[in-house]
């Protein structure tokens, strides 16, 4: 496939990403809205003209957000929902609530997520990482699809993470119960959920006409290290002795570029099934691309991975 890259450089900011953009008319759901990537990612699609739903498990931060948001872009158009990934039950509400709001939804970012947290279960038993990150987005994503079919073309959106290195879906142990928990591993399965999802997903839906890429944003620090110690991130070379973070890492505008990029650019009209990265398609990666900082595993695009895992999900969360 030829290269499919934004013309912007990597360092390119989300409102970058945009800024010739009209999404007036349109529709975005963001789940995560109220930190982060989430924010800078509203912040951009609002500021295009776009009418933004923002899914959120804390109503105040919810709220705080939305509003400084309107005040910010000068769009009125953000409508806060409560919503629980961790929670099947809250996810049918809070989309039930969702479809109410919103008959037609052009932009679906399942952004929100958990990292490296310490073992523990969703209500629904699931572990929480897979569980969150993952499940809560594959039912989601289900409930809401009449309405991304009715607005299409449209575009899903699932933030993956370069840590989708650190692990395989381990198939006879995706909930950790016969191997010690590891949070790491947790996370990197989760993630790599997160882009054979995409790959799924655009199987089943692009010929209707919603397309589906999983992105990589990039390290950014956000709410997300908030299981991490201060030493740990030392120990990765992530911070050094006077508490300055690595130049690697983008401010949350940056970071929020693919996603936007995803979600909206004409290069990527009809093209899913992609992993995306530095606002391009990214590459495989093998010995002719050992990049340790630009790349995807074979597995995480592997279409009977994505078929196998899309039987799982539908099981695990009561639809089939
Ligand atoms: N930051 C990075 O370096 C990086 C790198 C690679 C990939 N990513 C991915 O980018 C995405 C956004 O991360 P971020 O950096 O913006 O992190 P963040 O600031 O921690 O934001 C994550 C969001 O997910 C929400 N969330 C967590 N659990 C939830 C649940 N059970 N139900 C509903 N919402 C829930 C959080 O809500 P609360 O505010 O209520 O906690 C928060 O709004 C994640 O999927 C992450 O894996 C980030």
């Amino acid at each position: 496939m030829s290269k499919i890259a934004s013309p912007l450089a990597p360092r390119a900011t989300a409102a970058d990403v945009v800024k010739t953009t009209n999404l007036s008319g349109k529709t975005a759901v963001i789940t995560g809205g109220a930190s982060g990537l989430g924010i800078e990612t509203a912040r951009a699609l609002l500021g295009a003209g776009a009418a933004v739903i923002l899914p959120v498990r804390d109503a105040t931060k919810g709220e705080q957000v939305a509003a400084e948001l309107r005040e910010s872009t000068g769009n009125p158009q953000v409508q806060v929902t409560m919503l629980d990934l961790g929670s099947l039950s809250s996810v049918r509400v809070g989309a039930a609530h969702i479809l109410e709001l919103a008959p037609k939804i052009h932009i679906l970012i399942n952004n929100a997520g958990v990292m490296a947290t310490p073992e523990g279960h969703t209500a629904d038993g699931f572990e929480t990482q897979f569980g969150t990150n993952h499940l809560g987005h594959f039912l989601l994503t289900h409930l809401l699809m009449p309405a991304l079919l009715a607005a299409a073309p449209a575009r899903v959106v699932s933030l993956s993470s370069s840590g989708h290195r650190r692990s395989d879906i381990v198939w006879d142990d995706i909930h950790f119960e016969r191997r010690p928990y590891d949070r790491w591993q947790a996370y990197g399965q989760s993630k790599t959920a997160n882009a054979l999802f995409a790959v799924g997903l655009n199987g089943r839906y692009a010929a209707q006409g919603v397309t589906a890429n999983a992105v990589h944003p990039g390290g950014i620090m956000t709410g997300l290290q908030k299981h991490m110690t201060l030493e740990e991130q030392r120990a990765l070379g992530w911070v050094n002795e006077q508490g300055e973070y690595h130049p690697i890492f983008k401010t949350p505008a940056e970071g929020a570029s693919t996603s936007v990029w995803a979600a909206t650019a004409p290069e990527l009209e009809g093209v899913g099934g992609l992993f995306l990265e530095e606002l391009q398609k990214s590459e495989v990666l093998d010995h002719q691309n050992p990049n340790p900082l630009f790349g995807y595993k074979a597995y995480a695009r592997d279409p009977q991975s994505a078929e196998r895992l899309w039987e799982i999900s539908e099981q695990l969360v009561g639809l089939s």
